[in-house]
């Protein structure tokens, strides 16, 4: 028998991001008592990572703006593959998380007159980003975290979850183990929130941090959740592109929504020259109308900068394929020519970008209000993740929610930028309430040992195949697999990458099979690895058979081979699921129609 010691609660909230947070937050205020765990120390999340705010219709800069423009955007951004419920309550219940988080201590920008302020960004029609100059999730964890501390939630940190485990079909916690010391533990719960962010590491190229690795998503999937459109990946347009050991670095979408310009090598301000038909009629040829927009002229029409995440990126990508990137394989982003607008130019952008000024200043010797950035498109989001019920975030698994990036719907084909902060406030609070009730409702669950005795056994099977001398190195598997996403199933898909890019995946799958480690069990960032590769290996197949599946281009899944939208595929999310025989099977899930209400919402907003 593996010795393991054994936590009770009532629910378990894995991940503490700020979904997690908000989640055990709400599940703890409902009197239940609560354990959030994460990978990293606490204050650490990627959510720490988000830079530019937090989107909700406060219309604190723009009186025009409402839920309903909000859900519009929101949809349009997503090419109306969106789970229409969940854009609707995203829309209508932002403003109140953010004003929560004000309240909770959050020390947000301000206007003039004291209100939150608000920046514009790509595909809101109005200034609606709440921010803390380019600091915006340091701030929210900052405040969750404080909340939540003083709320009495437990927090375990550095600790990794290995398997969901189930009494019957219902969850009953999960099996994990501490970083530091490598102990075997068990979590016995009623009610599990899995929020546990993205999965950008299994790409070479990447503004995420260390833990994202999708091992939430996976986890999910493995104890029988349903996963959606997980073709879907967020190439976010501009990371960082020099010096190597900081490629793929966010640069807030936040320097164009100051005014920052794109530039080819020729100079030419290139984003003019494509604008897609969807935003043609919000959008300016003419670069000073482009300008007066940013500074809040109410009438002025967008500058093609601020055009949704996925448009801008495949124009960058074309930019440096044709060759007229700069000397690193970008193109240039240029926030320094304000100042021939702005007389404080200068300190204007180190009030509002302290952390781009200092991240190009300290990792590039760049000085960004002299001179322009080098950047390129860097593997940002993913759209898809675990399939949840909209108003309660269950997933199809009794008892397992899930909550923020790795659950999956409100943003369709591409997310708006600042709708992931809004997103994990809005549905972490739905997760841990109805967590709560369920955990209230439903009774004691029992964990099998014969099931956590094959679990410690598998885990422990990488220091037995190194000792036999012929195991394989865990740190090439991954390194393989992110080479591969990047070049087969990245910005610019095709049937014979996608293919070619399962085979190598089936290929590391075998590999992973007989990976090793060297030590015990005590830090052993090997034997870490060695565990996460089969997440990142089962995330990595299920977003390259949906993108093979989806013979079309939308949003975040640009398929070389169909480079239009498809009427067919925009009635269609993908379906992904671990079928009884354990192999990963495919299907298409026809949209419910949506609510007459909402159509005319956007009819309207169109216009
Ligand atoms: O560009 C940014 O600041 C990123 C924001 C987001 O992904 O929402």
């Amino acid at each position: 028998m593996p010795n393991y010691q054994i936590f009770d609660y009532d629910v378990l909230v894995i991940g503490t991001g700020g979904a997690g947070l908000r989640a055990a937050v709400e599940a703890s205020a409902q009197g239940v008592k609560v354990c959030a765990v994460s990978r990293s120390l606490l204050g650490k999340a990627h959510t720490v990572m988000a830079e530019g705010g937090v989107a909700a219709s406060l219309a604190n800069v723009d009186k025009r703006d409402g839920w309903q423009t909000h859900f519009a955007d929101t949809m349009r951004g997503g090419q109306y593959l969106n789970n229409w419920r969940m854009a609707e309550l995203h829309a209508k219940e932002s403003p109140d998380r953010v004003r929560e988080l004000e309240a909770w201590g959050a020390l947000f920008d301000r206007t003039e007159d004291g209100r939150i302020l608000q920046r514009n960004f790509g595909g809101h029609k109005y200034p609606r980003l709440a921010h803390v100059g380019d600091r915006t999730g340091l701030e929210m964890i900052r405040t969750l975290q404080d909340h939540g501390v003083h709320q009495g939630i437990d927090f375990h940190q550095e600790i990794t979850v290995i398997s969901l485990l189930k009494d019957g079909d219902r969850i009953a916690g999960a099996m994990a183990y501490d970083r530091e010391k490598g102990r075997f533990r068990i979590y016995r719960t009623r009610a599990v929130v899995i929020a546990s962010g993205g999965m950008g590491k299994i790409y070479k190229i990447t503004s995420n941090s260390w833990d994202c690795t999708g091992g939430g998503i996976s986890l999910a999937y493995h104890a029988g959740a349903k996963l959606i459109d997980m073709e879907f990946i967020q190439f976010h347009p501009t990371g960082m592109v020099w010096p190597p050991s900081v490629r793929g670095l966010l640069i807030t979408e936040g320097v164009r929504g100051e005014g920052g310009i794109l530039k080819n090598s020729d100079g030419k301000r290139f984003m003019f020259d494509d604008i897609p038909k969807l935003y043609r009629h919000q959008t300016t040829d003419d670069p000073e109308e482009g300008w007066r927009y940013t500074q809040g002229d109410q009438k002025a029409r967008r500058p093609p900068e601020l055009l949704t995440r996925d448009h801008v990126a495949r124009c960058i990508y074309r930019e440096v394929k044709e060759g007229r990137g700069s000397p690193h394989g970008g193109v240039y982003l240029d926030i320094a020519w304000i100042k021939e607008k702005l007389p404080n130019a200068e300190a204007h952008i180190k009030k509002k970008l302290p952390s781009m000024y200092h991240q190009f200043k300290e990792l590039a010797g760049i000085d960004i209000t002299k001179e322009p950035m080098e950047v390129g498109p860097t593997t940002h989001y993913i759209m898809g993740g675990v399939q949840v019920d909209a108003d309660t975030q269950m997933t199809s698994v009794p008892g397992l929610y899930a909550a923020g990036e790795c659950a999956s719907g409100l943003h369709g084909a591409n997310r708006l930028g600042g709708n992931s902060l809004s997103d994990l406030l809005v549905f972490g609070q739905r997760a841990g309430l109805h967590a709560a009730a369920y955990a209230r409702e439903n009774g004691e669950t029992k964990i099998s040992d014969t099931e956590v005795q094959a679990l410690a056994q598998w885990a422990e099977k990488p220091f037995e195949r190194f000792d036999q001398g012929k195991a394989e190195n865990p740190f090439q598997i991954q390194s393989d697999l992110q080479e591969k996403m990047q070049d087969l199933v990245g910005i610019v898909r095709s049937e014979k990458g996608l293919n070619e890019a399962l085979s190598v995946i089936e290929e590391l799958k075998v590999r992973s099979e007989n990976v090793g480690c060297n030590g015990n069990r005590e830090f052993n960032p090997g034997w870490h690895t060695a565990i996460e590769l089969k997440h990142m290996l089962t995330i990595a197949e299920a977003i390259t058979r949906a993108a093979v599946v989806r013979k079309e281009s939308r949003g975040g899944h640009y398929r070389s081979d169909y480079t239009e939208k498809s009427e067919k595929y925009g009635e269609v999310n993908s379906m992904v699921w671990k079928d009884i025989d354990g192999r990963m099977k495919m299907d298409q899930l026809t949209k419910a129609p949506i609510r007459k209400d909402l159509q005319e919402i956007i009819n309207e907003q169109n216009i």
